[in-house]
């Protein structure tokens, strides 16, 4: 890996501290860095180095997957420096342009840089524009750009972010996070079918009845109102996170493919998805908002009365749909998304349910779908449902095959992400063509939701969601698997 200059704005917010920290230490552990590397912590906060020495460590010992080892503390921290910084103020990118030479000089590592902008979405535009009048990302190496989500808050404002970004950085230099696409098993689906014939041959619409994407979430709202109540599950689960898991299981092929092959494959998943219109919206979208109610055995209060929220709030805390790729693999299968907060588990999972091929057949009393199931999180499994006899011998029940990975060894989704970034790998990111599209699938939605065109169904707070979720997959003779 080259060796190179991180710089990170936003080095004493919440996702420094829960994430990139954690993750650059056990990359670190791992022999995953580069041998020499300025990491620049940028806030407004008049830290000394040692007062952010201590901020990485503190962060280190409560959110790291690895117990931090205080043998090797003093080589790991050696590369960070924290810098005062104002994002707004064009002194200070002067400043910053002099402290990051001044460190190359001494580390000697070359003009190889890394922006990561872990920042309020306001002040992404802002600093990229600075960085490029100030010179900083004039250099004789390569330099890149990170970006959290949300990646603007709908098809024109994540157009003219992109425009803006582009005045700086190439396509080929800009890295778009979805953490999503960082998780092992959300990895794992690009590889899923090739080596496993059993799946290939399986893998086609004679076989397959129905695909089932939820991500599920026990929190409510928390802190996040500012944020949420303008956002809600829309622009915060689906538009990003639930369409790259559409993409990614429907980006099966019989062959390794390339990161450009991935990237195009991708796309064409996302031109074929069937727009949602007038036509087809009330039927094919659900949203919903948390009453209150229980979870894990604790009274909790209603979206409406959460700090916060605005008193008569229509915002969607649960949104779900039936989803058509009309292309030549996928013609014809249902996908069927949901998300939510306040429901019964916090579970992210793919369900790849199969035609029930001996369900009017004689002898076969019991016998349901045979179901792949993917599990995300909390755990990372892979499990198939079969039917056996029972012990009595005379009817079928479902049996579980299930392999679950260890979740102490796998590798957190930002540690995947930012040694993909480092090493210039931008097979996991969200590429603009992608995320266009997917802007562009959800604008109708978004529109219909700002004109209160459909129906807000309410769930109680502990609840599997709205029952015309449900509703959803009984009109196709389905129902959602909740295993
Ligand atoms: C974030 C959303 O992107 O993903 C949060 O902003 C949500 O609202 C979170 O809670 C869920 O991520 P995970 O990894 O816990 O499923």
């Amino acid at each position: 890996m080259d060796d190179m200059t991180f710089v990170l704005f936003g080095a004493s917010g919440d996702l420094a501290k829960r994430k990139i920290y954690p993750a650059l230490y056990n990359l670190y552990v791992e022999g995953k860095m580069p041998s020499s590397l300025s990491v620049v912590g940028l806030g407004r906060r008049p830290y000394s180095q040692e007062d952010f020495r201590e901020i990485i460590k503190e962060s280190l010992s409560t959110f790291s997957r690895r117990e931090a080892d205080p043998s090797h503390m003093e080589e790991f921290l050696e590369s960070f420096r924290y810098f005062i910084f104002d994002a707004m103020e064009p002194q200070s990118y002067a400043d910053l342009k002099a402290f990051i030479e001044e460190r190359e000089t001494e580390k000697s590592i070359p003009q190889n840089r890394l922006f990561y902008l872990s920042v309020a979405p306001s002040l992404v535009e802002p600093i990229t524009a600075s960085l490029q009048k100030s010179g900083i990302t004039e250099t004789d190496g390569w330099k890149k750009l990170i970006v959290e989500k949300p990646f603007g808050s709908d098809l024109h404002t994540a157009r003219h972010l992109n425009a803006e970004l582009r005045k700086a950085f190439d396509e080929e230099e800009i890295f778009r996070i979805d953490h999503y696409l960082g998780k092992p098993m959300v990895q794992n689906l690009e590889s899923l079918i090739r080596p496993n014939p059993i799946l290939k041959s399986l893998w086609n619409h004679d076989q397959i009845a129905n695909v089932q994407i939820t991500a599920s979430e026990t929190v409510g709202v928390g802190t996040r109102a500012g944020y949420y109540d303008k956002s809600g599950a829309i622009r915060d689960m689906v538009q990003n996170h639930l369409l790259q898991l559409v993409m990614m299981t429907a980006l099966h092929h019989p062959e390794k493919l390339s990161a450009k092959q991935i990237e195009e494959k991708k796309s064409a998943i996302m031109e074929a998805l069937r727009p949602v219109d007038e036509g087809n919206i009330q039927q094919d979208v659900v949203r919903g908002q948390y009453e209150e109610g229980e979870v894990d055995a604790q009274s909790v209060v209603g979206y409406q009365e959460e700090d916060g929220v605005e008193e008569g709030s229509n915002n969607d805390t649960y949104f779900a749909a039936r989803l058509y790729i009309d292309n030549e693999y996928w013609k014809g299968i249902p996908f069927y998304i949901r998300t939510g907060k306040r429901l019964a588990q916090k579970s992210t999972r793919i369900i790849i349910e199969f035609k029930n091929e001996v369900e009017d057949e004689p002898d076969s009393e019991g016998a349901t779908s045979n179901l792949l199931l993917i599990e995300i999180n909390p755990n990372e499994s892979i499990g198939l449902r079969v039917n056996l006899k029972d012990d009595g011998n005379e009817k079928f029940e479902p049996a579980y095959v299930n392999f679950t990975k260890n979740l102490d060894e796998q590798p957190e989704a930002y540690e995947n992400l930012l040694n993909d970034a480092m090493a210039g790998n931008a097979t996991y990111f969200a590429h603009w063509n992608e995320v266009e599209l997917s802007w562009q699938w959800i604008q109708p939605i978004l529109e219909a939701f700002e004109a209160d065109d459909l129906p807000l169904h309410t769930y109680h707070a502990g609840s599997q969601g709205p029952e015309a979720a449900e509703k959803l997959l009984n009109e196709d003779g389905f129902t959602w698997w909740e295993v």
